[in-house]
């Protein structure tokens, strides 16, 4: 597939949008229907490159699956253990998702360590931690985990972090462990409730999931059924801070105030107009936004890490300056440097980027570090004047599908070459 886009920039974003389903919802519960017996429909389904990564991995465990008119159909009567390779951990991060589901359904796993990116080493040391503390025999050796999970017993875990991931794999193995464990300091995002719906649906008893407990209460098995995915949050705020950024009034359809409010009430610091809908979004900007003079991200409901990316580039062309700290990842502040070249003003010191507006972007060739950094990037283009080439666009088709088609809808100039 080409790998690059040219974009030829100051263009203003008119119209509507629509949000696909969460490809941080649909990546856990693709890996909690190893725990299910039977199909499983997953409608609102979208066919992302890390979603066939999670598909390709569940056919390694013997789940067989389809595609069929925005439907996802698993068939699991025939799935069984596998190792989780380095092969396939190395390309899907989200691969660490399938331990919880292994130990569950099989009570032994071996898992390749998923290794870490461009935005920071992501280590697995509370998921690790977690599961021993259920009795989960680990051994680390080779760049494999090995579990022997035959005495795991339930219990109350407390997690050092909110980790996403770690909430997701305990959840998921929970389900079907017999008596009641508990999840403290568990991550409130709103893809842990869409995980706890996908699992209720399908027969187990989990309780809390938004707020910091959890409960799970094992059952012998789970069912298959059918299930929709929420909407994508982080593409929806995606949109929105593109609009912001290159001006205009597009509505994001599809999309639920409820999981953006943190953003929402940023954005209308910078006098942008915002409209809220039951299930969309509409925000129009007709002049050069002012800044917002501090911004952190953090869990959730705070502002998110995967926002921050596309957040920074609104700061860089608004008026006045921002200081952005990044507290949930190491390094992810990759954007910055491509930002520069295109004539953007930000220092970057530790976890801190310090950004004084421009008026103006100028076209550049710039490289993706990650998907969220390349989302950005295009915003970036959009706005700039004249061209920018933005490199590594498969990145970017991790997380959006046809990210250029959506945007030259609302009025964007851009070629996939
Ligand atoms: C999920 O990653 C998301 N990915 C990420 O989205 C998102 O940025 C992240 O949550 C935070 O919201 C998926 O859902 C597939 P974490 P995850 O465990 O679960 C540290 C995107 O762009 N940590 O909450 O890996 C970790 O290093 C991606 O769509 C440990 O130290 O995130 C990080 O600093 C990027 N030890 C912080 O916690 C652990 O055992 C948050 O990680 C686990 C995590």
């Amino acid at each position: 597939m080409e790998n690059k886009f040219i974009i030829n920039g100051k263009t203003k974003l008119f119209g509507s949008v629509n949000v696909d389903g969460a490809k941080n919802s649909l990546l856990p519960v693709l890996a909690a229907t190893v725990l299910c017996d039977g199909e499983i429909e997953i409608k609102n389904f979208v066919n992302l490159e890390d979603v066939k990564v999670m598909l390709e991995i569940l056919k390694t465990l013997g789940i067989s699956s389809k595609i069929d008119s925005g439907s996802c159909f698993l068939q699991t009567k025939n799935v069984k253990n596998g190792k989780i390779t380095h092969e396939l951990s190395k390309k899907l991060r989200a691969s660490i998702f399938l331990l919880g589901a292994l130990l569950g359904r099989f009570r032994s796993a071996v898992v390749a360590f998923p290794g870490g990116c461009k935005i920071g080493e992501r280590p697995i040391d509370i998921h690790l931690k977690s599961f021993r503390s259920l009795g989960v025999k680990i051994i680390e050796m080779h760049g494999y985990i090995f579990c022997d999970a035959s005495k795991m017993k339930s219990g109350s875990v407390v997690l050092d972090f909110p980790s996403v991931g770690a909430t997701e794999s305990l959840m998921m193995c929970a389900s079907v462990l017999a008596g009641k464990t508990i999840i403290k300091n568990a991550a409130k995002e709103p893809e842990i409730v869409d995980l706890q719906n996908f699992l209720n649906k399908m027969g187990a008893k989990v309780f809390g999931a938004g707020s910091d407990t959890i409960e799970i209460e094992g059952v012998k098995s789970l069912r298959g059924g059918e299930f929709s995915v929420m909407p994508d949050r982080i593409v929806a705020g995606t949109y929105l801070l593109a609009t912001a950024t290159c001006g205009g009034d597009v509505t994001v359809c599809g999309a639920k105030a409820e999981h953006n409010q943190s953003l929402i009430s940023f954005l209308k610091e910078t006098a942008c107009q915002i409209e809220i809908f039951s299930d969309k979004i509409r925000l129009k900007a007709d002049k050069r936004l002012s800044s917002i003079p501090l911004i952190q991200t953090n869990p959730f409901p705070l502002f998110p890490t995967d926002l921050q990316s596309q957040m920074l580039v609104l700061q860089s062309v608004s008026e006045g300056s921002c200081v952005l700290q990044e507290t949930v990842f190491e390094n992810r502040f990759g954007c910055a440097s491509e930002l520069k070249k295109m004539g953007a003003k930000i220092i970057v010191k530790n976890q801190f980027a310090h950004i004084q507006g421009v008026e103006k972007l100028f076209g550049a060739d710039v490289y993706a570090t990650d998907l969220r950094c390349g989302a950005a990037l295009v915003a970036a283009g959009m706005k700039a004047e004249g061209y920018t080439t933005v490199y590594n666009v498969s990145l970017i088709d991790r997380g959006y599908e046809r990210i250029e088609e959506k945007y030259n809808l609302l009025g964007a100039d851009i070629k996939r070459i």
